[in-house]
């Protein structure tokens, strides 16, 4: 099964997991306002929300942008249609592709230069040898200096995150997946997927060798200290 197809499957019950999840939101709204702080003021910037699944990050961008014209891009059909029946501000849209197919075959709405681009668990979601490649892609859509948020769960870099990460995956995400009937597969994927994601030195190094500059990381808080973690970086290039 296609991961796009996997997380259609699970799109009903997406946003009901991740608010089993303590922190999920804060989280996404701490590293909205990490890229809010980093756009020139401009009165209705352009933001990218790539990977935006249902709608979780276009609404912390929101939240914390409230002018913002927000775009969300995702491969998965039924996570894109649960996040276009929710309420959103006018301009607001949302567009079906994968974001390796943004230079080649651009959709017209994101014809326009963002001001700036979030992108929160969907890194860890390419293959590792396409990962670089991607990031770089999306640069040649950026202005001069303009920011990049990323935003995802990293373990490799400490053994208790890799404990801990293990133990709320099988005793809490996995169990509470199956009580609500969605398909344990994605989830178990989730955990792998984590386990063998990129170390933080080497989503800096990503960003670094895909032309960005000022690439830096924090940590997030709460249980998801130093197993979550958000990424800033900008477009090289002066601003005019
Ligand atoms: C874990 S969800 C995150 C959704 C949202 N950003 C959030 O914070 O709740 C990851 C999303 O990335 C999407 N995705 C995975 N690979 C993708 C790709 N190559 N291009 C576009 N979207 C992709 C999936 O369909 C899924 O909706």
């Amino acid at each position: 099964m296609l991961l796009s197809d996997a997380f259609t499957s699970s799109a009903r019950r997406y946003d009901l997991l991740t608010r089993l999840n303590p922190g999920y939101q804060r989280e996404l709204r701490r590293a909205a306002r990490q890229l809010a702080a980093m756009l020139d003021a401009t009165s209705r910037p352009v933001i990218w929300d790539l990977g935006c699944g249902t709608g979780l990050s276009t609404k912390a961008l929101l939240k914390t942008m409230p002018h913002a014209k927000v775009i969300g891009v995702d491969a998965s059909a039924g996570m894109l249609a649960a996040a276009r029946a929710k309420d959103w501000p006018a301009g607001t849209e949302f567009v079906l592709d994968r974001v390796e197919n943004l230079v080649t075959n651009p959709a017209p709405e994101l014809t326009q230069t963002p001001d700036g681009v979030f992108a929160a668990y969907l890194l860890r979601n390419l293959p590792a040898e396409d990962r670089t490649e991607v990031l770089a892609k999306i640069r040649e859509f950026m202005g001069p200096d303009s920011p990049l948020v990323l935003h995802d769960y990293s373990v490799a870099d400490s053994n208790v995150a890799r404990a801990k990460w293990t133990l709320v995956c099988f005793l809490i995400v996995i169990p509470l997946a199956a009580l609500t009937g969605a398909k344990t597969s994605l989830f178990t994927y989730l955990w792998r997927s984590v386990m063998d994601n990129d170390s933080t030195a080497n989503v800096l190094k990503r960003l670094t060798q895909a032309g960005f500059r000022d690439a830096a990381v924090t940590t997030a808080k709460g249980w998801h200290r130093k197993v979550l973690y958000t990424y800033t970086a900008r477009n090289q290039g002066a601003r005019e």
